[in-house]
């Protein structure tokens, strides 16, 4: 019998990356992967524990599975991510249902933990943190990702311990993977095709091995010919060093995009978040930034109605959003964690909060709304990454990361065209390819 796995992936691109070697490990095992549930005898759900009712949303997507094998013979179920790594072995006694717990350090050991349970059906959690011995593992496993647009963990954990964040807990301390490591996978994965690689971390930009930075990683990445175009998420701005802003000036495939979380524009909620960064600082890197190249653009997440954040202290997120016009941003409400220094403090009051978060929202959308329409009738660089289910039109995205819908044809995916831009809405450009590129790219 075709051993089948189905996989689900809530929470950040980390835990996509994490998905997706995943399942390169199974292989190894004779698992394939199936996009349908019903098919499937393994099934895995990779989770978030970031904010919200995370854990009560992995218990419930449980509850949906054991509905749709009433009639089958049940398939394994494993979870793992950020939840599995807070909850551990609680999982397993709340939930007989789950079979194997295993947080994100630890997926080295997948296959022998579910060749044991298959042996002796015995039920195992395991959450140690290692990240060396992971990515010792994972390195001789090729990474088999053929999009055009790839993602390659550089780092993980988190030292920083940001009073509301779960993080830190659930990945574990720093670790950043070894140079030459890093720069076989990129390699690897411009063999299968990729044209852009996306270089993450919890905290990207704490990278170092040795005397290595983030921007030697960029700048040696920028030598691999197929590589087309490298972006980088996300950062600390405390981890700005003068090597990486002044890479800017001199990469010619890094994408003029930096999403740079700031979470506040108060330097008063900002000292109760333990963020360890100031609004000056911030934006002095954004004006070195925007001196070296007038066109790059920020992105940022912010976090609305920290425990601590008067009328004031909104007054001056907003105020930095219209100072810096930010795209492409993430906003949320604080959302309480178990097990953080924020999770006991005083809530603001739902309404105020919603309030809040709809004020910052609207500012983001219209920076958003405005940066589209000025590209109306402009020509921008796309690249071209998959035609599009269920339609005729193609995909791409802009130097920005915004999504292109475009006519196109299969020989341009991969390829960086040129198209112009007829429409769009907030987050969305729509356009016509260009054949002739003697037109200006805006
Ligand atoms: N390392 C990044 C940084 O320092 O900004 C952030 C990584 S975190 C996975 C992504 C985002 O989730 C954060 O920037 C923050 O805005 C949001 N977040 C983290 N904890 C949260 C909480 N308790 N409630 C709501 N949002 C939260
Ligand atoms: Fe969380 Fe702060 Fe670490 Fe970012 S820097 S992952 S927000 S603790
Ligand atoms: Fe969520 Fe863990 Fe990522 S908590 S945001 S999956 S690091």
């Amino acid at each position: 019998m075709s051993k089948k796995i189905f996989i689900k992936t809530f929470g950040c691109q980390m835990n996509e990356y994490d998905s997706n070697r995943i399942l390169d490990t199974v292989k190894k095992i004779g698992f394939i992967k199936t996009n349908k549930i019903k098919d499937a005898n393994c099934y895995l759900l990779n989770t978030c524990h970031i904010r919200d009712k995370a854990k009560e949303k992995v218990y419930h997507e449980i509850g949906r599975v054991k509905k749709s094998f009433q009639f089958k013979k049940k398939p394994i179920v494993i979870v793992t991510g950020c939840v599995a790594q807070a909850e551990n072995e609680e999982m397993l006694k709340r939930e007989p249902y789950i079979d194997l717990v295993i947080g994100p350090q630890a997926y080295h050991k997948l296959n022998n933990k579910i060749e044991v349970y298959l042996d002796k059906q015995k039920k195992i959690d395991e959450t140690e943190f290692d990240s060396v011995a992971k990515f010792n593992y994972l390195k001789k496993i090729k990474n088999s990702s053929i999009k055009v647009s790839s993602f390659l963990t550089i780092q993980e954990g988190c030292d920083k311990f940001c009073n509301f964040c779960v993080v830190p807990y659930t990945r574990g301390p720093e670790y950043s993977r070894p140079f030459k490591e890093i720069i076989n996978e990129a390699k690897n994965l411009a063999d299968n095709g990729v044209k852009e690689v996306i270089l993450l971390g919890q905290n990207v930009n704490a990278y170092k091995d040795e005397n290595y930075r983030l921007s030697n990683l960029i700048l040696e990445i920028e030598k691999i010919p197929k590589i087309l175009r490298i972006r980088y998420t996300t950062s600390h701005p405390k981890d700005m060093t003068d090597d990486l802003i002044e890479v800017y000036g001199m990469s010619k495939k890094l994408m003029p995009l930096v999403h740079l979380p700031v979470q506040s524009g108060s330097d008063k909620v900002l000292k109760l978040m333990n963020r360890k960064h100031v609004i000056k600082d911030y934006l002095k890197i954004y004006e070195r930034l925007k001196k070296i190249n007038s066109s790059i653009e920020f992105s940022s997440d912010f976090l609305i109605a920290y425990p601590g954040e008067d009328k004031n202290a909104f007054e001056a997120t907003l105020n930095l959003i219209k100072k810096i016009k930010f795209i492409n941003s993430f906003s949320f409400i604080f959302s309480p964690r178990p097990g953080t220094v924020a999770s006991n403090l005083k809530l603001i009051e739902r309404k105020v909060s919603l309030e809040r978060l709809k004020l910052v929202q609207k500012e983001l959308f219209n920076n958003q709304l405005e940066m589209n329409r000025f590209l109306k009738n402009k020509v921008i660089n796309v690249l071209v990454e998959n035609k599009m289910d269920k339609s005729i039109k193609f995909f791409g995205r802009s130097e920005y990361m915004t999504p292109v819908i475009f006519d196109s044809n299969y020989e341009d995916v991969g390829k960086i065209i040129k198209v112009k831009i007829t429409n769009s809405n907030q987050n969305t450009l729509f356009g016509e390819r260009v054949k002739k590129s003697n037109l200006r790219v805006a």
